[in-house]
């Protein structure tokens, strides 16, 4: 029987629900560090409040036909503590959740992980420490007892490589440091903690299927010389290579793991993890897609990421001739298509980019099942007469489905798409200014109101309901 087609949209637990210590939920990292660390910053205390508008957001959903709803649940409510006693009272609020959308015939697609880690884990070391791969088992196991009559769509992790650059790459994230050995040890206990809780999955039966949600980054090098193919060959196994192929293939890229082991220590790879990272080999990737990598090979100076939380444009050029955004010493620098379109907040956009990753991602991992997890413009935006007239959003979105649509005629086996986001939510380093919704929020009277894009993605869903 040929599957309905999801067309749908995304949020996070701490993007969306607020409520950060009610009915019993612990703090997470993001609490903790926003708390103590970086009290003058805006928090997710808050967000829009979905803990207590969800059937008001869930109906929206409803009313705009789309049939899918990505979100995440937050370990930290589940599970508050270190002693592991569970928290009923947030068990509760998922399963009237994930009640209401299925009233609504909203399927859910379930993140165990959207990056909010218990904070008593943190304090422990968090991504460093392996046994918090462990402990995600744990707490998935518990997820798929609890929920896994409701739930047929379950993805263990959300970005693993982009949460870990922020964390430990650029230093935007906390922990806040930089340092490319506890970026690469942070990536690796990650997939390991994806491929024990697919082992755990694989003792239910009737129980769905479960994925990862990479973010993708499909590269494009400035020229076709040797030498800048080997920097696009080794910067697409470190953005794209370095999750797809240990959840796809059962290994870690090895050209890759080679080009930095004369700088890194990677005996945090152990050798009784070999078959575990082999057994957790995933039935579908979840792609998140915002832009590509523009490659050139290295030329200079020491690693760095750059990162624009400030949301102006900027274009500043490190050096006579263009911007510098990525630099791996020795191997690559990722920087900017002088001729390319940005957004405010430094982002290329790049609609033929979904095309090329999804066709990438088909012919190396065997035709593989693909949901769009998220796919989306962050503007500034303001209330217009009760609506927000957001053109540039409407383009971008059908600019990539045009594009999505043709790698799904070309043959990749693409199953839904979520557009981040359902309403508006909180952006983590960005606040809550860069606005990616369907829905406007009034962060302050906690209102909801249609931008001119939530009809018309309805009426798109509407004409593409059988393809
Ligand atoms: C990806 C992340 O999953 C999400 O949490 C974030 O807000 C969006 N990108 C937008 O940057």
């Amino acid at each position: 029987m040929k599957r309905q087609f999801l067309w749908g949209s995304a949020t996070a637990s701490y993007q969306c629900e607020g409520a950060w210590e009610e009915d019993g939920k612990g703090p997470s990292m993001w609490d903790d560090y926003f708390h103590h660390v970086n009290p003058n910053a805006v928090s997710g205390d808050v967000a829009c409040d979905f803990y207590h508008h969800y059937e008001e957001d869930l109906q929206m959903m409803q009313d705009s036909h789309q049939n899918t709803l990505r979100l995440s649940l937050s370990w930290p409510r589940i599970f508050p503590n270190e002693d592991q006693r569970v928290n009923q009272r947030g068990v509760e609020f998922y399963h009237r959740v994930l009640d209401s959308m299925i009233a609504k015939g909203i399927e859910p697609n379930v993140t165990l992980y959207h990056w909010d880690l218990p904070a008593y884990l943190q304090k422990k070391g968090g991504w460093l420490n392996r046994e918090t791969a462990f402990a995600f088992a744990q707490y998935a196991d518990f997820c798929f007892r609890e929920f896994g009559s409701k739930i047929r769509i379950w993805v263990t992790l959300n970005e693993p490589y982009y949460s870990t650059q922020c964390m430990y790459g650029s230093g935007n994230y906390p922990p806040n440091e930089k340092s490319g050995q506890k970026f690469a040890t942070a990536i690796y206990h990650y997939v390991l903690a994806s491929a024990l809780a697919v082992q755990k999955f694989r003792q239910y039966e009737n129980i769905g299927e479960i994925g990862i949600v990479a973010d993708v980054h499909p590269c494009y090098g400035v020229d076709e010389s040797e030498a800048c193919q080997r920097a696009v060959y080794l910067a697409d196994q470190l953005y794209n290579g370095c999750i797809l192929d240990p959840v796809l293939k059962g290994h870690f890229p090895q050209a890759l793991i080679e080009a930095l082991s004369t700088t890194y220590d990677f005996s945090f790879m152990r050798q009784e993890d070999e078959a575990i990272i082999k057994q957790g080999i995933v039935d579908f990737i979840g792609l998140n897609y915002y832009n590509r990598s523009y490659i050139r090979p290295y030329q200079s100076g020491p690693s760095m990421v750059a990162h624009n939380n400030a949301g102006i444009r900027d274009a500043k050029k490190e050096d006579e001739e263009v911007k510098r955004v990525m630099v791996v010493k020795d191997l690559f620098e990722k920087i900017e298509d002088p001729n390319g379109t940005f957004t405010e907040w430094d982002f290329e956009i790049y609609p033929q980019g979904i095309y090329q990753i999804c066709m990438e991602v088909t012919r190396k991992y065997g035709n593989v099942p693909i949901y769009i997890t998220e796919n989306g413009i962050g503007l500034h935006e303001t209330l217009d007469n009760g609506t927000v007239h957001d053109d540039a959003r409407i383009s971008f979105v059908e600019q990539h489905l045009h594009y999505l649509l043709q790698a799904k005629a070309d043959g990749a086996d693409i199953r839904g798409y979520y557009m981040w986001s359902t309403m508006d939510l909180y952006s983590w380093m960005n606040g809550n200014e860069k606005r990616y919704g369907l829905v406007y929020v009034d962060f302050k009277t906690q209102k909801r109101y249609p931008k001119k894009s939530f009809a018309w993605y309805r009426d798109f869903i509407d004409a593409h309901q059988d393809i």
